[in-house]
């Protein structure tokens, strides 16, 4: 395999969080037996690969990526067999497996944090970050932790004396990447899946793993804006760091010494485009760095398209862009654009502008049958970050639980499940699985559409136009993402052939005349190539 031709690159990833796609014995909670049942529906769907968010040993208090033990299944998921099962069947299917690490933190009833914490002399007391208190008490410095709820990112530990460092709740100890045991420790975990067959892995808050040493204060934020990417008032200078990339060499070394065709997809949580995209190294870091900017995109056609542009600006050379518009910890795609009532239709264009662009797409369970975010009752709260209404169980039927298993489900199933589910919108030609399982069948037999060259065409109104190209082939993209009619005066979508629409009432084939959107629609058409235009 080349560098150049990857699986990867023409792929559309999947992520499954197993605790609410399908529940096989009624405990309410979804496991690996229910998912491996459930595998016919993704190779149907037309995906390539499912990256599985953490299934391991955990007492749950940030529902798995809290780790007790990286070698074991959690019971409540299943058994290492049914791994291998899961595994077994996936690649039956034609399906790639990703695996979830957690390199930033452990569970801090894993042994390693229980032997740390024992004592100062501990031999692994440094496998964590430990520091005194400031001179006159409190936390050593003024970091804070992702989870706005958790405050400090310091927690004192009474028998000891000092702090440890977690970048999310107190129960998340952060490990010192600085210490050589730990990686050692850390890529053995690896090994250990990849050794079990395991495709590759998404690597979890990979720009936390080195903090700065100095464990010097953050400067305060001018915006003092609390979003996905800055909690709090201050700048998060102490991540991001340098040494990351070293780790990053590393893990991939570690990855790529199983051959070529092993993926690493990390979570990149940089906003400045050219650190983000320094996370790619020279070919030796991550192949897929996921890009925050998308995910805090306003709905216009302008805003997509600068941040397309600004992705493939400061790609390295040979690197490849991933997109994802959904995962567990955004409120749902259906839900974030919905503001005025019309957030069905802008998932069908998203689904179009995820799936035609140039880049590895990446979908969350559930998005592609139009999911939305599930009221939850505070009693049935239990995420520390309020998180739940984007992990409800899949919803398969119109049955009890949406079909998701014989039990009460974990977390409550809405009354829209009674249509936004698997096996009403199978056979709908007008729904949005359809429109899905159709951009996904002509993204596999178009190159254009996956591996084509991508080009931008100047802004008309609220419209975004595009072409991808791959050899002779030519297609246009034009999404609509104005609430009224836009005509599309683009020279070569004349006399082109409409290959499909988001809306199930326009016809597919010919188009002499200037195509007209309606509002909220996006089409393909296969474009004609004037002898001697541009490429
Ligand atoms: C990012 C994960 O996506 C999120 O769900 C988790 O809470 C934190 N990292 C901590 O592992």
């Amino acid at each position: 395999m080349t560098e150049r031709d990857e699986w990867w690159r023409r792929a559309v990833l999947y992520q499954v969080y197993p605790r609410s796609f399908a529940d096989s014995n009624g405990d309410g909670v979804g496991d690996l037996p229910g998912l491996t049942g459930r595998l016919d529906y993704l190779a149907e769907l037309g995906v390539d690969a499912i990256w599985l968010s953490p299934f391991y040993a955990s007492p749950m208090v940030d529902f798995g990526y809290d780790i007790t033990d990286h070698r074991t299944v959690d019971p409540v998921f299943g058994t290492l067999a049914d791994f291998d099962a899961l595994l077994a069947a996936a690649h039956a299917r034609g399906l790639r497996v990703l695996v979830d690490f957690v390199p930033n933190h452990t569970s801090d009833q894993h042994p390693w944090f229980l032997d740390s914490r024992s004592s100062r002399d501990s031999p692994r007391r440094d496998w964590y970050v430990w520091a005194d208190p400031a001179p006159h008490g409190g936390p050593p410095n003024n970091w804070l932790s992702t989870f706005p709820a958790t405050g400090a990112a310091w927690t004192l530990d009474a028998a000891t004396g000092q702090y440890y460092l977690h970048s999310y709740t107190a129960a998340q100890p952060d490990l010192n990447w600085h210490h050589l045991e730990v990686r050692v420790a850390m890529t053995s975990v690896l090994r250990f899946w990849l050794d079990r067959g395991v495709d590759g892995f998404r690597i979890d808050a990979v720009h936390r793993l080195i903090k700065d040493p100095a464990l010097s204060d953050n400067p305060p934020s001018v915006a003092a804006l609390r979003t996905a990417l800055s909690p709090g008032a201050q700048l998060l200078r102490h991540i991001d760091q340098p040494g990351v990339h070293e780790v990053l060499r590393e893990l991939h070394a570690v990855v790529a010494g199983y051959g070529p065709d092993r993926l690493l997809l990390g979570e990149v949580g940089v906003a400045d485009p050219t650190r983000w995209a320094a996370y790619y190294g020279r070919g030796d870091e991550l192949a897929l760095p996921l890009n925050f900017a998308f995910w805090s995109q306003p709905w216009s056609a302008a805003g997509f398209r600068q941040a397309v542009a600004t992705t493939e600006r400061v790609l390295p050379p040979g690197a490849w862009p991933v997109y994802a518009l959904g995962n567990h910890d955004l409120s749902r795609l259906a839900s974030r654009y919905n503001h005025d009532g019309r957030g069905a239709a802008r998932a069908r264009l998203a689904a179009m502008l995820l799936l035609t662009l140039r880049g590895t797409a990446l979908l969350y369970y559930g998005d592609e049958i139009g999911m939305t975010d599930v009221a939850v009752p505070p009693e049935q709260t239990v995420d520390p970050d309020g998180r739940d209404p984007v992990r409800t169980p899949m919803q398969w039927d119109s049955g009890p639980a949406a079909g998701f298993g014989p039990g009460q489900s974990w977390l409550p199933v809405p009354p829209a499940a009674r249509t936004v589910n698997v096996v009403t919108e199978d056979h709908d030609p007008g729904s949005l699985l359809t429109l899905y399982r159709r951009l996904l069948s002509l993204r596999r037999d178009e190159p254009a559409l996956s591996v084509g060259s991508y080009a931008p065409l100047p802004p008309s109104g609220d419209v975004l136009v595009y072409r991808r190209e791959h050899q002779g082939r030519r297609i246009l993209v034009a999404l609509n993402f104005g609430d009224q009619p836009a005509a599309l005066d683009v020279p070569d979508a004349a006399g082109g052939e409409i290959l499909l629409s988001t809306d199930p009432h326009r016809a597919a084939g010919e188009q002499d005349e200037p195509v007209t959107l309606a509002a909220t629609e996006g089409v393909l058409i296969s474009a004609t190539i004037e002898a001697g235009s541009a490429p």
